[in-house]
């Protein structure tokens, strides 16, 4: 089932251009096909097929076994514009028993256990953004924070993960911070396969293969000057990277170039992915002053007043953790994956050939009736301890095998920013912005964010 094409040779492909460049989210139009046409509705690309399936069986079936593969699309980012980018690195690597000894080797530096002893680079960065904050918060000066919080995560996960200063927060932004914009805008265009084709795209297209190049050279010193300091016995920072070098080496060959990948990788999966989680965090917090409130009367009572947030806070802040995981139910700001088929399957009564490209939407899936009731409101009581937890509708880590690897390091981020943001800062939208979400590959808040901040002095 599905809505006719715009045309035979073109497919849907007209369709979502013309929303593209109305900045209108393809999803939302989807939702409507999937309220038309049932759970299971084929989109015609310009050369491949896409069904999209809104079941929450095929998501469980899908997601959780390791039987189906990352599609091709996964490719075109592994190399971009005919350079090596994200490789083989984790989200990229489709031939599963690679990934999985690369995962294998990848966990225990993303465990819980090992990010507590991380808090301390947690609070240093945040407590930058919040001295940065401090310069505007006159309750006057317009701040877009979607901006600041962009560059906030990206100095997060360049010392957590790799122990680099990349001081993003200063105005003037450094060579690498540039390069990471720029492929992240690469990525966009990189959807319309005729963009390699353009002329008038030829230059932009040149830059953005010179910042792969940068960052891939960044990552290698960065690496090399490690493996050196390892060797020579000095005294290592703890980091991500240093886990992940000792995880390597009890392998018996270390692939230096993947280890690469996944230096870019760790950049493009986490950076944006939690910046724009955060803006709209701060979006519906200062669209809706009792939950606002109650966040606040949280952080009273846990924090206080202190500075550093320590580990065994951040089980104790219940209700930001609702508002974070319900921000990510109405706002998955990496909306979706997608598995490949190899043999027929049968989905909710509907025949899906093999190898087509099966679209799953944690974005469309958030927002259907059938779901969740009333579903467009912002409600953290959705995922109070005692309500009762969706059944493979909600899942904008992925699930199974090859969910994020990041989930607990992106959260316990977020908490720690959140949480010193609503110690300092009242907060106040500032008027006429709009709240609508644009698709640049991950979902972020069209007009950015922007805020009057004022200093807040703490309840207890
Ligand atoms: C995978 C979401 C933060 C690293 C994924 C996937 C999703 C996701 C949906 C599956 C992608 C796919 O199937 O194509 C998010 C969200 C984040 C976040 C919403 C923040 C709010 C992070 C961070 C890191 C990270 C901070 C690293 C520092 C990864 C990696 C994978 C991944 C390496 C691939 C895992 C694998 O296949 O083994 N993430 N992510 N993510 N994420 Fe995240």
């Amino acid at each position: 089932p599905g809505p006719p094409r715009d045309s035979f040779f073109l497919g849907h492909s007209p369709t979502m251009l013309r929303l593209m460049k109305n900045n209108l989210l393809m999803y939302d139009h989807f939702l409507g096909w999937v309220q038309k046409y049932g759970p299971v509705v084929r989109i015609n690309g310009l050369h491949r097929v896409i069904i999209l399936v809104v079941s929450p069986e095929a998501v469980k079936e899908l997601l959780m076994s390791p039987k189906y593969s990352k599609d091709k699309f996964y490719d075109v980012i592994a190399n971009m514009f005919g350079v090596r980018f994200m490789g083989k690195g984790l989200v990229t690597d489709r031939d599963y028993d690679h990934w999985h000894k690369q995962r294998r080797i990848m966990d225990p530096a993303f465990s819980r256990t090992y990010l507590m002893g991380l808090m301390g680079p947690f609070n240093e960065k945040a407590e930058e953004l919040m001295e940065k904050l401090m310069e505007k918060a006159d309750g006057k000066c317009e701040i877009k924070m979607h901006d600041m919080l962009s560059r906030l995560t990206l100095d997060v996960i360049g010392k957590v993960a790799f122990g680099m200063e990349l001081n993003s927060l200063n105005d003037d932004l450094t060579p690498f911070p540039k390069a990471i914009s720029l492929v992240m805008k690469g990525i966009v265009e990189m959807r319309n396969p005729m963009v390699r084709y353009s002329l008038a795209k030829r230059g932009f297209i040149r830059k953005v293969q010179e910042s792969i190049r940068l960052l891939r050279q960044t990552g290698k010193e960065c690496i090399e000057r490690r493996q050196k300091q390892i060797q020579d016995g000095e005294e290592i920072p703890v980091d991500i990277l240093t886990q992940i070098l000792k995880g390597a080496a009890m392998e018996e060959e270390c692939d230096p170039e993947i280890l690469l990948d996944n230096f870019v990788t760790f950049f493009i999966a986490g950076q944006e992915t939690t910046a724009n989680q955060l803006s709209f965090v701060v979006m519906e917090l200062g669209r809706n002053p009792e939950i606002l409130e109650k966040a606040q009367a949280e952080i009273d009572e846990v924090i206080g007043s202190k500075r550093d947030i320590e580990y065994e806070d951040l089980g104790k802040l219940q209700y930001l953790s609702q508002v974070l995981k319900e921000t990510l139910r109405l706002y998955p700001t990496a909306p979706g994956t997608s598995r490949g088929l190899t043999e027929d399957m049968v989905i909710d009564g509907v025949k899906v050939p093999e190898n087509v490209t099966i679209m799953l939407n944690s974005y469309i899936m958030g927002r259907m009736e059938q779901y969740y009731s009333d579903p467009l409101t912002f409600n953290p009581d959705r995922f109070s301890p005692d309500a009762p937890k969706p059944y493979y509708s909600y899942f904008p880590f992925s699930l199974g095998p090859r969910s994020c690897i990041g989930q607990v390091f992106s959260q316990m981020e977020a908490k720690v920013v959140m949480a010193k943001l609503l110690q300092r800062y009242e907060f106040e939208l500032a008027e006429g912005q709009s709240f609508k979400i644009l698709d640049t590959g991950t979902l972020r808040p069209l007009d950015g964010v922007i805020c009057r901040l004022r200093p807040r002095t703490s309840k207890k």
